[in-house]
């Protein structure tokens, strides 16, 4: 038997975690797993907020019945339609079949697609109230946050925030459940990796919500994935790192994303490196892409203003997790940052080709030319790959130095 979780008066935690999935949507790897949160706010009418990942469901409803027995649930809260969080609906009903579900026009439109659900839902509009007894829940519509139907319930009562995605992390939650109980920061590169890969394409819906939520008092959020965050220090860094995120704003260092078959172009990426550094940038990260996984670059391109990129020709294109790492940044908008790249071939110069069309394609300032290197480094390739981080340097620097100074470059 379970012992129930309380978060505060009448709100209970019936989440759990998965250690044992490898990836996320079957793409990004959770070396920390992540946990699925669901709550039960037990008033005079019993409300159930989202449910989990179905292989979780046996567990789920084990954790229900140790905060309620044999109560009923009244309403399904549905903040968000994605499996990992409505996966256990269909089972649920057929425990509760008299519970109503409550989403909006669009969460009825999923209910019926993903569960063939037609009947007992309550569709709510924004802003919308419904009391339970003790406790009033108000609904915001957040669409796109992470998909159209999602949704936050928020408690006027206890200022509680039910979050759906927003302001959550991978990670299990070992032992705890709130920031109380856990060790914050470990928690923080997991939630840029969430937001970069999961919700990273969706920075204006992100600032839509935000702004929604700008005049509501919140106490205590309630996410989907991750700890509850309850202490008013680490809530009001939670909103400010969501609102960093969401306008693509970044902080003092630099990213090098490189593919290197052979080590030449790697060398280009050291000289660079090495340039950068002499010239005072203190946050260089450096990211094989045939070694790190595209969601740590993107977690990292999220986090640093600066950003260059390496790639030798392959097949007449850039090198294949280079592309792919091109088009993530394309599909996510990323924006705001400093730019350079720079490439290598030995008889078609593909990747220097897409790479400059890449450069055009986003709201990039591309601090100097970009270097070229055939087949091997030589002296000239050399003084230009230096001259690129010297470059970079002093764009990183202008943003710390009161008076903005001019890139020297080749
Ligand atoms: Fe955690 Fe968008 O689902």
């Amino acid at each position: 038997m379970y012992k129930p979780f309380k978060i505060k008066e009448n709100i209970f935690y019936v989440g759990l975690n998965d250690r044992t999935k490898h990836l996320f949507e079957n793409l990004w790897p959770l070396p920390k797993g992540v946990s699925y949160n669901s709550y039960i706010i037990n008033d005079e009418k019993i409300a159930l907020i989202d449910t989990v990942d179905i292989c979780y469901s046996d567990v789920f409803f084990n954790k229900i019945y140790s905060v309620l027995g044999n109560k009923p649930i009244n309403y399904l809260i549905v903040n968000h339609m994605e499996p990992d969080h409505s996966g256990s609906i269909e089972l649920l009903k057929t425990r509760y079949p008299d519970m109503k579900i409550v989403g909006n026009n669009r969460t009825a439109d999923m209910l019926k697609g993903f569960y063939g659900i037609t009947d007992n839902i309550l569709i709510i509009k924004d802003k919308e109230e419904l009391n339970l007894g003790k406790n009033t829940l108000q609904f915001y519509l957040t669409p796109m946050v992470h998909w159209p139907e999602t949704m936050m319930t928020y408690v006027k009562e206890s200022k509680t925030l039910f979050s759906g995605d927003a302001f959550g992390t991978f990670g299990t939650l070992d032992g705890g459940v709130t920031d109380t109980q856990l060790n914050p920061d470990w928690y923080w590169d997991e939630m840029i990796r969430y937001y970069s890969n999961i919700v990273g394409k969706y920075g204006s819906p992100v600032q839509a919500a935000l702004k929604k939520l700008s005049g509501v008092e919140i106490e205590t959020i309630c996410s989907t994935h991750g700890p509850v965050w309850t202490q008013p220090d680490i809530i009001a860094q939670v909103i400010s790192l969501y609102d960093k995120l969401s306008k693509y704003e970044s902080e003092n260092g630099l990213v090098i994303a490189y593919g290197s078959m052979y080590g030449n172009t790697e060398q280009l990426a050291e000289i660079i490196a090495a340039a950068a550094a002499d010239n005072g940038v203190k946050n260089i990260i450096m990211h094989n892409v045939s070694k790190s996984h595209e969601s740590e670059i993107l977690r990292d391109i999220f986090k640093y203003r600066g950003l260059i990129i390496g790639s030798p020709t392959y097949n007449n294109k850039p090198y294949p997790g280079v592309e792919s790492l091109l088009l993530a940044l394309q599909n996510r908008s990323v924006k705001n940052r400093f730019f350079g790249y720079f490439s290598g071939h030995t008889w078609a110069d593909g990747a220097k080709r897409d790479l400059k069309a890449f450069a055009e394609s986003m709201e990039f300032e591309t601090v100097c030319e970009s270097v070229e290197m055939k087949q091997s480094l030589n002296s000239n390739v050399t003084e230009n790959a230096y001259a690129l981080g010297k470059a970079m340097a002093e764009k990183l620097n202008s943003e710390i130095d009161v008076v903005p100074q001019k890139a020297d470059c080749h």
